[in-house]
């Protein structure tokens, strides 16, 4: 049974048992969020023994190299003396404007606090003041923004999302870390075809890497599939159709599982119409993001239709059970 020395108490860790699991068993609370190797964080160093190679997945070579890890995944093979990390500056930003898209979905706008950069489609770890709660918001503005935005969806007892949601007011300070992810717009061929599906507000980080590709003059076709329930949960409708207007080459269908479509959009399985639309994938760059259901079935659509595993980006907003 390896030990895992933290602030200088050992604790024993089960087997089968992550370091996140094993230290909130006795009863210390490491930052967390999704709990599965997506958000980075729960990053942690190993001062002494070496972490799994499988809970360093997705962290820079450089950080890897130096034995940083992730705890929500580290199931320990040795003895670990670990201490929590902080490689990403924490930043301070002034709510700008709070705007509803629909009944579920507010648009946060903010100041961008000074020498933050980012690419559009990243990801920045979100922190409530009161109690240091975090989670992850991938950033819809594009870097020539005088913004970020974010959209938030209102999860029913969600801690965070229902705090953003109905408590924080323009003019208030919020604290963030990052930016994360690689789910962004690459220049080096902007005659590819890029077709991007997004469920709720996986839109976010599409309306991102959108705007990014067009702003760069990407030449191939960009295919936007936006998803929801019915036509009420759909936001940005009207945008994403004036975009389409104005660039030729970029299409955009929002999809409704039930009831009628809007205009020039489809009724049925988000997981299903781009493939009856576009037929063969092959050749594209496909960027799927937000509900990690949607976004595993898409990833094997996406394959089977002929698009390379490596061209394949995704970014699915994995939560833990409560
Ligand atoms: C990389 C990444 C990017 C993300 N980007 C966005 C974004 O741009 N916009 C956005 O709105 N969210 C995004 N998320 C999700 C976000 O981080 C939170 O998980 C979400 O806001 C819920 O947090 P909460 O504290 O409100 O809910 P919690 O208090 O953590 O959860 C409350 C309860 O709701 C359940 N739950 C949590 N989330 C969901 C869900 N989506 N659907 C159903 N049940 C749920 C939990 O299991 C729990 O039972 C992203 C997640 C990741 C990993
Ligand atoms: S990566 Fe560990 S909590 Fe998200």
């Amino acid at each position: 049974m390896p030990t895992i020395r933290f602030e200088g108490q050992d604790y024993f860790c089960a087997s089968d048992e992550t370091v996140l699991e094993s230290l909130e068993r006795h009863g210390v609370l490491l930052p967390s969020s999704c709990k599965s190797g997506a958000c980075q964080t729960c990053l942690s160093r190993a001062i002494k023994g070496k972490p799994p190679a499988a809970s360093q997945q997705g962290l820079k070579d450089t950080l890897a190299a130096q034995n940083y890890f992730l705890a929500c995944i580290c199931k320990p093979e040795e003895d670990l003396e670990i201490g929590l990390a902080s490689v990403s500056p924490k930043y301070s930003a002034t709510l700008i404007s709070k705007d509803q898209m629909n009944e579920s979905i507010v648009r946060l706008r903010f100041e961008i606090p000074d020498g933050f950069t980012y690419r559009a489609g990243q990801f920045i770890n979100v922190i409530r003041p009161s109690d240091e709660l975090t989670r992850s918001y991938s950033l819809a503005s594009i870097p020539s923004d005088p913004f970020l935005e974010l959209h938030i969806k209102r999860v029913p007892e969600g801690r965070m999302s229902t705090w953003l949601f109905d408590v924080v007011e323009a003019g208030e300070e919020l604290s963030f870390f990052g930016p994360s992810g690689d789910c962004f717009y690459l220049s080096d061929d902007p005659e590819r075809t890029l077709l991007l599906i997004g469920a709720g507000t996986g839109l976010a980080p599409l309306h991102g890497i959108l705007r990014d590709a067009l702003e760069q003059g990407h030449r191939g076709d960009i295919h936007l599939f936006h998803a929801s329930l019915a036509t009420a949960g759909l936001y940005l409708i009207d945008e994403l159709r004036e975009l389409s207007e104005q660039f030729s080459q970029f299409s955009y269908t929002p999809c409704v599982l039930h009831g009628d479509s809007p205009e020039g959009g489809k009724q049925g399985n988000v997981v299903d119409i781009p493939g009856q639309a576009l037929g063969s994938f092959t050749g594209y760059r496909v960027y799927l993001c937000g509900d990690p259901q949607i976004v595993n079935a898409l990833k094997q659509k996406a394959f089977l239709a002929g698009a390379s595993m490596q061209d394949i980006h995704s970014d699915p907003f994995v939560f833990s059970p409560a």
